[in-house]
Parts: C-alpha cells; sequence; structure tokens
C-alpha cells in the first residue's frame, strides 16, 4: 500500500516540475522584457567608430576581432541593432554597462554601426 503513496507522490512531483518547466518564464524572454527602447538615429559611421575606438577596443580588439571580449567583426549576423542597443546599455556578463557612460543617442549610434556588421 505504501508503494502505491510513494509512487504517486513520484508521479506528482514529476508533473509539478514539468509544469514549472513551461510556465516559468525563459532567460531571454525576462530580458526581452525589460529591453530599453532604442532612440531614433541617423547612422554616423565616424562617430561610432570614434565611439568604438575610446571604450570598446580594450576588450572587443582594435579590428572588434575580439580580446576580452567576443569579435563583433560580424555582429550583425547574430544582433539586430536594438539587441546591441540592450547588451551594451545593459551590459551582459562580463560585457559592462555604458548606461552611465555613454548618452542613448551614443549607444545607438554605435548598435546601428555595429548592425550593418554581417
Ligand atoms: C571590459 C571589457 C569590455 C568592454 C570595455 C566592452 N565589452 Fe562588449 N563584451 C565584453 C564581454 C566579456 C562580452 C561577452 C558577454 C557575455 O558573455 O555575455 C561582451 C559582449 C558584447 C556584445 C554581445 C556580443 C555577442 O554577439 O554576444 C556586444 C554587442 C558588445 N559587447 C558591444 C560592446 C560595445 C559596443 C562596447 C563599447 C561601447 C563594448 N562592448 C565594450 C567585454 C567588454
Amino acid at each position: 500500500m505504501q508503494k502505491w503513496i510513494m509512487s504517486g507522490l513520484f508521479f506528482a512531483a514529476c508533473a509539478f516540475a514539468v509544469i514549472l518547466m513551461f510556465t516559468l518564464p525563459g532567460k531571454s524572454e525576462v530580458a526581452e522584457e525589460n529591453k530599453p527602447t532604442m532612440p531614433e538615429v541617423v547612422l554616423d559611421a565616424a562617430s561610432a567608430e570614434a565611439t568604438v575606438k575610446a571604450n570598446c577596443i580594450s576588450c572587443h580588439g582594435d579590428q572588434l576581432q575580439g580580446g576580452a571580449g567576443p569579435s563583433l567583426q560580424q555582429e550583425g549576423a547574430s544582433h539586430d541593432a536594438p539587441q546591441i542597443y540592450s547588451i551594451v546599455t545593459k551590459g551582459r556578463g562580463q560585457m559592462p554597462s555604458f548606461k552611465d557612460r555613454l548618452a542613448p543617442e551614443e549607444i545607438a549610434n554605435v548598435a546601428l554601426w555595429l548592425a550593418e556588421k554581417k
């Protein structure tokens, strides 16, 4: 008799785990929700390049080939401008946030510039 109770409990726990798996929001969904909105700017490649030289190449390499951070040479292939804007604004893992160091328009300009690199 007790065996039945035990296996019943086990089954209930499994069912609960499966339900949790489908109802808890995934990590990416959470990130998606508090994505900062990118201001609309017109791409200014020269100033984007200057901003990147001053702020990003120490980790991403002087040719954006990567270093402490990943290569950004084909960043546009994996992320669009609003996604890049979000990563640079908020930071991610070892990537620092630039919210307090760059103006939103500067970050947006860099995001547009990187998004063109495919
Ligand atoms: C202190 C070192 C550092 C600096 C400075 C830095 N980054 Fe990063 N960056 C990283 C690291 C490390 C990652 C990987 C983060 C991760 O693993 O989630 C990263 C990731 C990224 C990514 C996502 C790459 C991908 O495809 O997943 C983008 C875009 C990016 N950085 C852009 C920039 C820009 C633009 C700047 C300058 C404004 C910058 N980074 C400055 C370290 C840095």
